[in-house]
């Protein structure tokens, strides 16, 4: 199975994969994790373009994303979808939708599309949605961030609406959690909602 986590900055993504990942090994399955951007030698390359560098215009942002994505795929998660291993990731497709396609304004749909073509067409069977005030997450993550994440809260809170309509849009894909809740408690409700799956 292929799953992934979304969420604002600090809403706990990161956490979470790393405890389902720790309980599909124990149960004898092979796990893949990968983090967006990132996780290839070109993904990595772009990360730093997207993050570290100079301000783009946000189509030349969400080309770049998808375009991180597209060789993620290729070269990491469909060889390990076909080697019957689990994949585990830590944003995908949706954060380009609420990130570019909501709060740059970009559309959900037009981005869909892209990334529809980048990945052609793979998306993952199960997506946990980390829901979180803004504001909280913020605290949590602590230090000043990455360009996106210095966009201010107006950004964020933009994020976080976004996420939430996706949530409505994607019913059968999307699961919204708590985040609030503790590690242990989230934890639990995402190995209860893999349990066929796993
Ligand atoms: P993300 O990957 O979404 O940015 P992280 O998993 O890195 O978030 O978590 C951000 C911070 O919040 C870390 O210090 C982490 O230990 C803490 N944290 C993660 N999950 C929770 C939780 N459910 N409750 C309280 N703090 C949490
Ligand atoms: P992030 O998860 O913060 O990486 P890390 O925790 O390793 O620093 O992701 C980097 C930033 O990129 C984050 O602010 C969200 C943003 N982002 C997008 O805007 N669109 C995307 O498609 C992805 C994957 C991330």
């Amino acid at each position: 199975m292929f799953v992934s986590f979304e969420g604002v900055d600090g809403s706990g993504k990161s956490t979470q994969a790393q405890l389902l990942r720790e309980w599909l090994e124990g149960l004898g399955r092979g796990v893949v994790a990968c983090r967006e951007p990132g996780g290839t030698a070109l993904g990595e390359r772009i990360r730093d373009l997207l993050l570290a560098g100079a301000a783009m215009a946000p189509w030349a942002e969400a080309a770049l994303f998808a375009a991180a994505r597209a060789e993620l795929v290729a070269e990491v998660i469909r060889p390990a979808l076909a080697r019957g291993e689990h994949v585990v990731c830590d944003r995908y497709v949706d954060s380009s939708l609420a990130y570019q396609g909501v709060a740059r304004g970009l559309g959900v749909e037009r981005v869909l599309q892209l990334n529809l073509i980048a990945t052609e067409a793979l998306l993952p069977d199960r997506t946990f949605l980390l829901l979180i005030d803004p504001v909280e997450a913020r605290r949590r993550a602590g230090a000043e961030g990455d360009r996106i994440e210095r966009e201010g809260s107006a950004f964020q809170h933009a994020v976080d609406r976004g996420y939430r309509d996706l949530a409505d849009r994607f019913r059968e894909r999307v699961v919204a959690v708590d985040a609030a809740r503790a590690p242990g408690a989230i934890a639990s409700i995402v190995r209860g909602e893999l349990r066929d799956l796993a």
